[in-house]
């Protein structure tokens, strides 16, 4: 049986930052009311030409250096991502490919929201088991700027852009394979988090005349409780499940939404603070790229080692959520 292993990394985060200042000058808020609430101290923002898949290149390319395997061993490209280039079709997926001159490949996007790189994963990994695929690509792509209120308080704060991806390729030796990947979703949650956006469930001409239509709309409150209800739920059961204490992870890698989510579910699995990855200061919530691009932080700074093992913790939209547990098997 073929096995599948995570094999390198790489990210994109655009140059233009928006700082909590900046956006006191446009809305009702302040740097100390954000970095209290959030932990969210500036964000990314992609240059008005810079699309999704741009950024997904940028960091496909990075992976694709890092992993040491060849472009053209690549059978599989997927994407995910609440922003994409354009809605309905092509998908940013087959977008990236010809961007990366990948003619050919399987290519499809996935809506999943802030679990989207979970879910990639685990379909990955499934393809990979099964025989179907050797060597995919799975990218974390968001222009979340595109799609925000910059006029609404209770969301403006919290988002940014970038991406992230990464190389998965089959491998025969166990010891380095993903362990396990669980997801799961929950629609009654759906209204929590929401872009209208004209889709037939409320087609352009019903919506018209409502401006933040487009736009991801959040009843955030409601929202922080069930995130740190699920994530904490998500990281037991894996644990649980694959009969791993938590002391023997070295990185856990939750979505950056917010750090008081992040301490609450760290706190509940007795989590030291040197095993909690938080990028969510700087990066703010960058939605599917939020797993990947904190993953790059570790790798770039040196940290995360082969071998290391990664568990990731995802929440979003949907509602969705997923949990991995991933060793970090490099091929160089
Ligand atoms: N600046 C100042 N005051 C604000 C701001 C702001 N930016 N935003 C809200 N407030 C005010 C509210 O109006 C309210 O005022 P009131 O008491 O006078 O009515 C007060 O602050 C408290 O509002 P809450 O919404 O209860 O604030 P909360 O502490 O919950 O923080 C936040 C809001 C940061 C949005 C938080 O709820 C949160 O992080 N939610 C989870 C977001 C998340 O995890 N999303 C998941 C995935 S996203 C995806 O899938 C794309």
């Amino acid at each position: 049986m073929a096995y599948a292993a995570f094999r390198s990394i790489g990210a994109y985060a655009p140059k233009k930052i928006l700082t909590n200042d900046d956006l006191a000058k446009m809305v009702d808020t302040s740097d100390e009311w954000i970095t209290k609430r959030t932990g969210i101290k500036e964000r990314h923002i992609a240059a008005e030409n810079e699309t999704t898949s741009d950024m997904g290149v940028a960091a496909a390319k990075l992976a694709i250096e890092r992993s040491g395997i060849n472009v053209t061993e690549i059978d599989m490209l997927i994407c995910a991502t609440i922003s994409p280039d354009y809605f309905c079709m092509p998908s940013t997926a087959t977008i990236i490919a010809n961007k990366l001159g990948l003619p050919g490949v399987t290519a499809f996007d996935i809506s999943a929201a802030c679990t989207g790189f979970v879910y990639i994963l685990s379909i990955a990994k499934a393809f990979i088991e099964s025989g179907m695929k050797k060597n995919i690509l799975i990218v974390g792509a968001e222009r979340l700027s595109a799609i925000t209120d910059y006029s609404d308080r209770g969301t403006c704060i919290l988002f940014g852009d970038g991406a992230g991806a990464a190389l998965i390729s089959a491998t025969d030796n166990k010891e380095e394979a993903i362990i396990d990947v669980h997801t799961g979703a929950d629609g009654t949650y759906a209204d929590l988090l929401m872009t209208p956006n004209g889709g037939t469930g409320s087609p352009h001409d019903a919506l018209e005349g409502e401006a933040n239509a487009c736009f991801m709309q959040m009843k955030g409150n409601e929202t922080f409780k069930v995130a740190v209800r699920t994530l904490t739920k998500d990281v037991v059961d894996i644990l649980a499940d694959n009969d791993i204490a938590a002391e023997h992870v070295q990185h856990f890698i939750p979505h950056q939404a917010n750090y008081r989510i992040i301490k609450a579910v760290g706190d509940a699995l007795n989590m030291k603070d040197e095993q909690v990855v938080l990028t969510v200061g700087k990066y703010g919530n960058t939605s599917g790229a939020s797993i990947p691009m904190a993953m790059n932080d570790v790798y770039e700074s040196g940290k995360l080692q082969a071998g290391d093992l990664m568990l990731l913790d995802a929440f979003g939209g949907g509602l969705t959520w997923g949990s991995a547990l991933v060793p970090f098997s490099p091929l160089k």
